[in-house]
């Protein structure tokens, strides 16, 4: 069995091959291939030399390939996983502080900084879904690259790939609900339902108990769920209580918007933006992965928001490899899931996994209060896939007016200016689009 990780450079990539090393006896993976760009040529070579110790250690009969060449790591793959930042962290930068200058929130993957990372993001991932195509065509492409529900969505409507989208919230939140809760994780029956970063636990069980109160009063009183990445603003006890569901952590964007602005610009100006922060950390990191008698993945990682990464995606190909009907909480085409939605849009949703990929437990109707944000934010999520892959500026304007953070067409088309002179290099759709 054969996995290309397509960003194989990333500081994440222990996290990955941890995951790969203890479920080894499910996945049987031979061949890993760690793929990268030139530019990257330095991190791929830390983290594969990183890579091949813990393999080493391991004692596990599998190779660790690094390269530059795309197709070649792509051809005859069982699994592809895509992990890549289009412009590194400069990019995500200026997607966290081109907001902040307008007083809107600027976050890597949800409002105008997602907005912007998507359009990067999504001509890149078509590229490289066409060599999937051509050169494996039956390869599953797990997608972690943000913004994962919107790249995942591109993927699925204009490419023929299996794609699955997958992100590290779901399973995180669930970790700390039985930690919460004080129960083993497999003893706890949870029910998730909305986009990527925008999720909701609508159900939460105990041997055939509903503890969403419980969870919501410990919540209240100031149990941890959070995510590394993100201000630990306290939820309000009244508001979950109305809600009777649980918010991801990226919620906080948008119930508590003032709160979350106030706080970010102080960030900013203090300590620099989240990705600013994690220049600093990877550094570290890297300075870390360097140490030849390294050979696990080391405790900094946790410093980042992607904790348990590893453990979603290898348990999620350990299904499709074992036909294990396990439930997982990922990304998938909606068709009829939730039935409010169209059926083409990607939603992040609890499906049983087997050999043939992803089945969604049907949610049927949301209450209002959780289809209403959900409806908007998916009609931010087209116009700017539509955007991405035309280069059409009105769908472009429309998508930032739509967005909740975006007060006014004014700032959005202040914004959208910005954002498309500073990532004038990874926008050719658009400057393509200048000439004409
Ligand atoms: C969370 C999110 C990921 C995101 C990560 C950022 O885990 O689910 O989508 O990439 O945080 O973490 P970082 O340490 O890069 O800020």
């Amino acid at each position: 069995m054969k996995i290309a990780v397509i960003g194989g450079g990333s500081s994440y990539t222990p996290e990955l091959i941890e995951g790969i090393i203890l479920r080894a006896t499910q996945i049987k993976a031979d061949e890993i291939v760690l793929v990268d760009i030139e530019a990257g040529k330095e991190k791929l070579e830390i983290v594969g030399s990183l890579a091949k110790r813990m393999i080493k250690k391991s004692g596990l009969p599998i190779t660790i390939e690094l390269t530059f060449d795309r197709v070649k790591a792509i051809t005859n793959a069982d699994f592809v996983l895509t992990q890549f930042r289009v412009g590194g962290l400069d990019a995500r930068a200026s997607d966290e502080r081109i907001p902040l200058k307008y007083d809107v929130i600027g976050q890597e993957t949800v409002g105008p900084g997602g907005f912007a990372k998507a359009l990067r993001t999504i001509p890149v991932i078509l590229d490289i879904c066409k060599e999937i195509e051509q050169y494996s065509n039956d390869a599953w492409l797990i997608n972690f690259t943000n913004p994962a529900g919107i790249v995942t969505e591109a993927i699925h409507k204009y490419t023929s790939v299996k794609a699955i989208g997958l992100c590290n919230v779901p399973i995180n939140m669930k970790q700390m609900t039985a930690t919460i809760l004080e129960v083993d994780r497999d003893n706890l029956n949870m029910s998730f339902a909305g986009l990527n970063h925008l999720v909701y636990a609508t159900k939460v069980f105990v041997n055939g108990e509903d503890k969403m109160s419980t969870l919501i009063e410990r919540i209240a009183e100031g149990r941890n769920m959070n995510m590394r990445n993100i201000h630990d603003a306290p939820w309000d006890k009244e508001f979950l209580q109305a809600l009777n569901a649980l918010p991801c952590p990226y919620h906080r964007y948008y119930y508590m918007m003032d709160e979350m602005l106030i706080e970010e610009k102080e960030a900013a100006e203090l300590r620099g933006t989240r990705a600013e922060q994690v220049k600093v950390i990877e550094k570290g990191l890297f300075e870390t992965y360097k140490n030849p008698n390294l050979d696990v993945k080391p405790k900094e990682l946790e410093e980042r928001g992607g904790s348990l990464y590893s453990e979603a995606a290898i348990s999620l190909i350990s299904s499709i490899v074992t036909n294990d009907h396990a439930i997982h909480t990922v990304n998938v085409p909606n068709n009829g899931t939730i039935t409010d939605l169209p059926d083409n849009v990607v939603i992040e949703v609890s499906c049983t996994v087997n050999s043939e990929g992803p089945q969604p437990i049907q949610v049927g109707k949301l209450p209002p209060e959780l289809n209403g944000l959900i409806q908007q934010i998916k009609a931010f999520e087209q116009l700017t896939i539509e955007a991405a892959v035309t280069g059409n500026k009105q769908k472009a304007l429309l998508a930032l007016t739509t967005n909740p953070f975006v007060p006014s067409s004014k700032v959005a088309k202040l914004l959208l200016d910005e954002i498309l002179e500073v990532n004038q290099a990874y926008l050719p759709q658009f400057s393509m689009k200048a000439l004409v």
